[in-house]
């Protein structure tokens, strides 16, 4: 356990952090989550209610992340569970709400650091040209399905390229935690981030500079396809699937309600400023979302297919967009293989800056609540995580995948963002949480952010829970949509989530059996 004259690991600077923090948001969910939920909601009705989630949800939630998360690792906390203690110290409950802080990113780690090997792989075809001469849509989800070893074909013949491929990113994953805060992470964001940018730069100016490839259809130009989505459709606005999808984009791309953004700032000196840095970080993100890749996947297949085509695709799997579309359009193109290669390498980099920073809650929870080295605790991390991620590999296309997708990416994320902004506006008070806020801070926020945090946000994430519960959650619950002969691998996938969830907090009570609240004293840090 931490104590008072234990250093603390730390930021090296400002740019690092916010780096850091873009680098946890920017990734898989930004390029290939959000054209495939803009496109499935109808591209303009979706915009406005995404851009309404991200101002009095997504924000609001940053800064609260980022307070917590600084003012908890005052005292040598670095994940929720501890954190959420320390803010109201009198309810010896409210710790096993924050067991969702280091399950969730645990649970999303173990299927997202697998697609992110996809990505891998794919910019390795790409520029090798292994799938160069597949121009067709038939071709290309068979050389999918093949690598993915649903179907053994003329392209492979087994699940082992895959499989390589998933150790060599769970390796490079595991060799930038094993460097730590400042020498792994902080130091690959800081390349990782700016490379990324470049190319997803190169690829929008690559499409926006594309005349419309179908002589049939001159429409599907490159300006209609802008304009599928950024001309706002209000019309849809009392559609409240909408609505339920654009908070759910939000909290997945911030990487809000997931616990990483605290476990990161939990590595903040007391006087580093979080009002600035949690909105550059926020807008970054939004940069890389909305301005660049709204840029490339939307309005490309928009040019090639045409919005009923590329609806049609977008529903028929969340993949098919990203990993078939795109390889038949850049087959299509000048400069085809070059243009797949920097597309998945995009993929690759945000990927990993996202999935490193899914570990860093579960390995800190060792480190500072057991004393366990840095070492120690990456080392027993990757077993846990090697072996659930071989297990979703090998069953996966048995629905195991969805059912993480949708216990560790959605439902924990809402419930997780529910508790914390209610924590910290009505419990630890709005007034002292305002102040926290702005403690160090190079920026005011607005003052009417104040009613924003306190009342609207949770009614807010409220009213998303309580319509998911009843439109979504029941059938989910109740295994509607899953084929019957995959029914066991689901049940199974929930008991083991079931147990982990109750390992896990087998060891948060361990942790704080041991520890009293009076002894939450202010730590040292690295300086
Ligand atoms: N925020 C991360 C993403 O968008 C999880 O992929």
């Amino acid at each position: 356990m931490n104590t008072k004259n234990k250093l603390r690991d730390s930021w090296g600077s400002r740019l690092g952090i916010i780096m850091a923090v873009a680098g946890a948001a920017v990734g898989l969910g930004n390029f290939l989550r959000f054209p495939v939920q803009a496109v499935k909601n109808g591209g303009g009705a979706f915009i406005v209610p995404y851009f309404l989630a991200l101002l009095f949800v997504g924000i609001p939630l940053m800064w609260i992340e980022w307070s917590i998360g600084r003012y908890g690792g005052g005292f040598g906390l670095s994940t929720a569970p501890g954190m959420f203690q320390s803010l109201w110290r009198k309810n010896r409950f409210i710790k096993y709400f924050g067991i969702i802080g280091i399950f969730g990113p645990l649970v999303i780690m173990v299927y997202y650091t697998y697609i992110e090997s996809w990505t891998l792989a794919y910019s390795f075809f790409a520029i090798t040209g292994k799938y160069s001469a597949i121009t067709n849509e038939l071709g290309l989800r068979s050389f999918l399905n093949g690598f993915q070893g649903l179907e053994k074909n003329e392209y492979f013949s087994s699940i082992v390229p895959a499989y390589i491929f998933f150790i060599i990113t769970f390796a490079i994953n595991i060799a930038i935690l094993k460097n730590g805060i400042k020498g792994g992470i902080e130091r690959f964001c800081k390349y990782a981030m700016p490379t990324l940018f470049i190319f997803a730069f190169i690829l929008a100016v690559k499409v926006l500079s594309s005349n419309p490839p179908n002589i049939l259809h001159p429409d599907w130009n490159v300006l209609n396809g802008l304009g599928y989505l950024w001309n706002p459709d209000f019309s849809q606005l009392k559609n409240a699937k909408i609505w339920l999808s654009a908070t759910g984009q939000i909290l997945f791309t911030l990487s809000v309600g997931m616990g990483v953004i605290l476990t990161y700032a939990s590595y903040l000196k007391k006087s580093d400023d979080v009002v600035l840095s949690g909105l550059t970080a926020s807008s970054l993100n939004e940069i890389a979302e909305v301005i660049l890749g709204g840029c490339i996947v939307i309005p490309v297949a928009f040019m090639f297919f045409g919005p009923t085509a590329m609806g049609s695709i977008a529903n028929s799997g969340a993949f098919n967009l990203g990993f078939v579309t795109m390889p038949q359009i850049f087959n299509n193109m000048a400069w085809g293989e070059l243009m797949g290669f920097l597309w998945f390498s995009l993929l690759f980099l945000a990927g990993v800056t996202s999935s490193v920073s899914m570990a860093q809650p579960a390995i800190a929870f060792m480190e500072d609540e057991f004393n366990i080295s840095r070492k120690k605790s990456i080392f027993i991390f990757s077993i846990l995580n090697f072996i659930l991620s071989t297990l979703t590999i090998l069953f996966f296309g048995k629905g195991v995948v969805d059912e993480l997708d949708f216990w560790g990416g959605t439902f924990c994320l809402i419930l997780f963002a529910i508790v914390e902004v209610m924590l910290f506006a009505w419990i630890f008070g709005i007034d002292k949480a305002w102040e926290e806020m702005h403690h160090g801070s190079d920026m005011k926020i607005p003052p009417y952010y104040k009613f924003i945090i306190k009342y609207i946000t949770p009614a807010f994430l409220l009213f998303v829970i309580t319509y998911w519960f009843f439109q979504e959650w029941i059938p989910i619950l109740r295994m509607d949509n899953v084929l019957a002969e995959n029914k066991n691998y689901v049940i199974a996938t929930r008991g083991g989530l079931c147990l982990l969830f109750f390992i896990i907090a087998i060891f948060v009570k361990i942790a704080w059996e041991k520890r009293k609240i009076s002894e939450l004293n202010p730590i040292e840090k690295e300086t």
